[in-house]
């Protein structure tokens, strides 16, 4: 078997893993990454578009944030809607802070081109990832890559692959609790080359369901609606999307609505999953791999990215022996500001999505919540706190 020696195994090549080894390398620690699928594919995932300020700034400290600042798009606030009403969240005013729009895409994107310039090692297509020896002062990863069986050898392992990877199911499971909730309902997303409907987000908790305008640039729009779970992308015509949408954001807005073919349409289902604790011996887990939310809060990349802060730091010190205290405390550090946009998200989606079988009494929170905020700037300056990003 050939065997490969490093410092840190990352397993998974997405947002975590690569902003976790560009910002290692960095502090010249040295990493392998791991990744199931092609480059190509994991740039072709549409994902998350809002970035928070501490993300930014972050991937400003990984030197990977050039085209970002010359690109994204900042705003300073966004709109929550029904049927009768539009609730501005001024951001700026509320919080001093704005967030920034940038696909995830693109962020992965130049953290790809970023470890190719440090000349990091990045094998893609590896199957069979087994992770071995967490309990000894050497772990290993095994794993099949261009037809043979390969052993990679290291101090520490972070499991950045996901909610289907491999890293979380290796903690055994009477050593894991989960928590979870799932949501009755998915969220259709078209991307299309036409002009945003609207100069900031709209969040539309509208009586058809819910509708989200966001958006990537000056002529790419990213909108959802709220769909059944047994609803199929097939069934999703672009004019039947367009005609769903339009009706779901207030009619001014609906008025100016520019329509084009889409260029990207899938479904995703929502869900509430954390993981606890995030370390097994030297294993630790970052990102989607400990928890999932749903993204009505837009948070899923941006707590990927508070982990990789609070990880790196941690490994830096354990690395340049300077002691573990840093990744002793790593799990219950990251834990406790994932429960906190667990609960925001949470909260956001009861805030603005019709349930099936609800009753007239859940349609008047919906409706009273939206009024506190139109009445209430402290309503306003939590909803703001939240969602720029709580500080790491
Ligand atoms: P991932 O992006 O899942 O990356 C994990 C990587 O690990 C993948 O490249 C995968 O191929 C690889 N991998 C998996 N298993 C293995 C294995 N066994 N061996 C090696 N590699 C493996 N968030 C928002 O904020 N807004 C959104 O609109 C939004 N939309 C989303 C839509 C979908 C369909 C999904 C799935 C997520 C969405 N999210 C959204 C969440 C956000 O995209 C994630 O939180 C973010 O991608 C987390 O990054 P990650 O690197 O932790 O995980
Ligand atoms: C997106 O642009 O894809 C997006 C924006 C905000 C969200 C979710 C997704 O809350």
């Amino acid at each position: 078997m050939t065997t490969l020696t490093t410092q840190v195994a990352i397993i998974g090549g997405g947002p975590s893993g690569l902003l976790l080894s560009q910002l290692l390398n960095r502090a010249g620690i040295e990493t392998v990454i791991l990744e199931r699928s092609t480059r190509a594919h994991v740039l072709s995932r549409i994902r998350a578009g809002i970035l928070e300020w501490g993300t930014v700034e972050l991937l400003q400290v990984a030197g990977v944030d050039a085209r970002m600042q010359r690109e994204g798009i900042p705003h300073d606030g966004c709109y929550m809607t029904d049927d009768e009403r539009m609730v501005h969240i001024d951001f700026l005013e509320l919080t001093g802070k704005r967030v920034m729009v940038y696909g995830q895409t693109e962020v992965t994107a130049d953290l790809y081109a970023a470890q190719d310039a440090m000349g990091t090692t990045v094998l893609h297509e590896v199957s069979d990832v087994e992770i071995l020896d967490l309990d000894q002062p050497r772990s290993a990863v095994e794993f099949t890559h261009e037809g043979t069986r390969k052993r990679l050898e290291c101090l520490y392992v972070a499991g950045c692959d996901g909610f289907h990877g491999v890293s979380r199911k290796t903690i055994p499971e009477h050593k894991r609790q989960e928590f979870e909730r799932v949501y009755p309902f998915g969220w259709l997303g078209i991307l299309s080359e036409t002009p945003p409907v609207n100069d900031e987000l709209i969040y539309s908790n509208s009586r058809h369901g819910f509708a989200l305008a966001s958006m990537r640039n000056s002529n790419l729009v990213r909108y959802y609606v709220q769909v059944s779970l047994t609803d199929k992308v097939e069934d999703w015509s672009d004019q039947r999307f367009w005609d769903e949408f339009s009706r779901r954001i207030p009619s001014d807005a609906a008025g100016r609505l520019i329509t084009g073919p889409s260029i990207e349409k899938s479904i995703a289902p929502l869900r509430s999953f954390v993981s606890e604790p995030l370390r097994w011996g030297n294993l630790f887990l970052v990102g989607d791999a400990a928890h999932i939310v749903p993204p009505t809060g837009a948070k899923g990349l941006n707590l990927a990215a508070s982990d990789v802060y609070y990880l790196h730091e941690a490994l830096i010190e354990a690395l340049s022996g300077r002691g573990t205290a840093g990744i002793d405390a790593y799990s219950e550090k990251a834990l406790s500001r994932i429960w906190k946009a667990m609960r925001f998200s949470w909260q956001m989606t009861l805030m603005l999505h019709r349930f099936d079988d609800e009753d007239a009494f859940a349609a008047q929170m919906r409706r009273a919540t939206l009024d506190h905020l139109a009445h209430s700037e402290t309503a306003r300056r939590d909803l703001a706190e939240n969602y720029i990003g709580l500080p790491f």
